[in-house]
């Protein structure tokens, strides 16, 4: 007779094996990209903390660290680390090892807030963006959340300069041992505002009509996809972001972001990272979000938002993805493939510690106690 827990773990889809961009993942539960703001030092430099904190997760398929910044100009949230000095590079290579020592898959997020960014972050200088259009959200800065100002639209040669950027920072990635890096192009940073008519009103190469505003991403896939061979690189959209007044995900948005995953269908890209809808708090995730996405890009889809074991597991089957990233899963459940595999209750995670800096809510989640509770 078979014993239940093995009946279920094998039946699970997230449980199988998958291959992307060259890497070989044991399943398919993806840690999703989180901010931690635990680069409490000048220099933005990773530290042990953070070596110790990914290594607890290294039973993910594959993990994305939380977004780094490509160069000084791209901070926009207090204590987030950076790939822009060799200090950096350094820190990031004990992480990269560590994980690789306990056998799991690494990948590194790059994200620059262009004008969702504030002065108090920048040694007082105003934020660079697209176009000199506040976008009207609030930015993490040393002494809390502080409202955006209206930023300082980037010069031509800028832009060719920051896409040079996100370049430089792959390539130090490569050098920190890590296995690819993924394109943050969710939310309302950089990348989102020069996609977005509202806040990109430039009439130049990189705005005017959709094609040209889609550029700038395309330019980045192409400057990341160099230092990994066109292998391990993904980029991650939220094509149904609507917070705010400037972003919305009405038909015509939705409709330039066919138009986006196709082109991205033809590039170096990997995977496809998406954010779907927003749910009510315990609500399913919207499958169609998904499917409409799913037949523009022929490579592996990562679902996110909102999934738990049983929907994670739905999503797969159902054949609208083929892996499934969670975020706030994983920071409260180290063990979150074990806990999925056997069936075991989620641990709660603690929202206060998400930015506050330090160990606690970080590299203290208790792993399932397997005699009965939590130790
Ligand atoms: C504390 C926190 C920090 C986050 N930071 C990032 C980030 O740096 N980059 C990113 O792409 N998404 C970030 N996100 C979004 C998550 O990756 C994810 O899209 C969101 O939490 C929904 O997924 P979930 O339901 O699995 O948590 C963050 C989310 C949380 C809760």
């Amino acid at each position: 007779m078979r014993s239940t827990t093995s009946v279920a773990a094998v039946r699970q889809p997230l449980l199988h094996g998958l291959d992307v961009g060259g890497l070989r993942l044991p399943n398919r539960v993806v840690m999703a990209s989180a901010t931690r703001a635990r680069a409490v030092n000048s220099g933005l430099v990773p530290t042990e903390l953070h070596a110790a904190y990914y290594a607890q997760r290294a039973s993910a398929g594959l993990i994305v660290t939380e977004g780094t910044w490509v160069s000084e100009r791209a901070i926009g949230f207090a204590h987030v680390p950076g790939i822009f000095t060799e200090e950096q590079v350094a820190g990031w290579r004990q992480v990269t090892e560590l994980v690789h020592t306990a056998g799991g898959r690494i990948l590194l997020q790059l994200w620059h807030t262009g004008g969702a960014a504030h002065p108090d972050l920048l040694g007082g200088e105003v934020p660079v963006a697209p176009s000199a259009v506040n976008p009207g959200e609030m930015s993490f800065t040393p002494t809390g959340f502080q409202p955006t100002v209206t930023p300082r639209a980037l010069t031509a040669a800028e832009v060719a300069g920051t896409v040079a950027e996100y370049g430089r920072a792959a390539e130090n990635g490569r050098r920190a041992g890590f296995d690819g890096v993924e394109i943050h192009a969710i939310g309302p940073y950089l990348i989102p505002q020069f996609l977005n008519p509202r806040l990109n009103t430039r009439q130049d190469a990189h705005g005017g009509d959709a094609a040209r505003r889609r550029r700038f991403l395309l330019e980045v896939v192409d400057a990341v996809a160099e230092p990994f061979g066109g292998r391990a690189v993904g980029v991650r959209l939220s094509p149904y972001w609507n917070i705010g007044e400037l972003f919305d995900d009405s038909e015509a948005t939705l409709r330039d972001y066919d138009a986006l995953v196709a082109e991205l269908d033809d590039r170096p890209v990997a995977y496809l990272h998406l954010r779907g809808r927003d749910t009510a708090e315990g609500g399913a995730p919207d499958l169609a979000a998904f499917a409409r996405f799913r037949r523009l890009f022929h490579r592996p889809l990562i679902a996110n938002n909102g999934f738990g074991a049983e929907s994670g597991n739905g999503v797969v089957e159902a054949g609208l993805a083929d892996a499934v990233s969670f975020a706030r899963h994983f920071i409260a459940n180290p063990d979150l493939v074990s806990r999925l595999a056997l069936r075991r209750e989620l641990s709660p995670g603690d929202p206060d510690t998400y930015y506050s800096g330090g160990a606690r809510g970080y590299v203290d989640y208790p792993l399932t106690d397997w005699t009965g509770g939590s130790r």
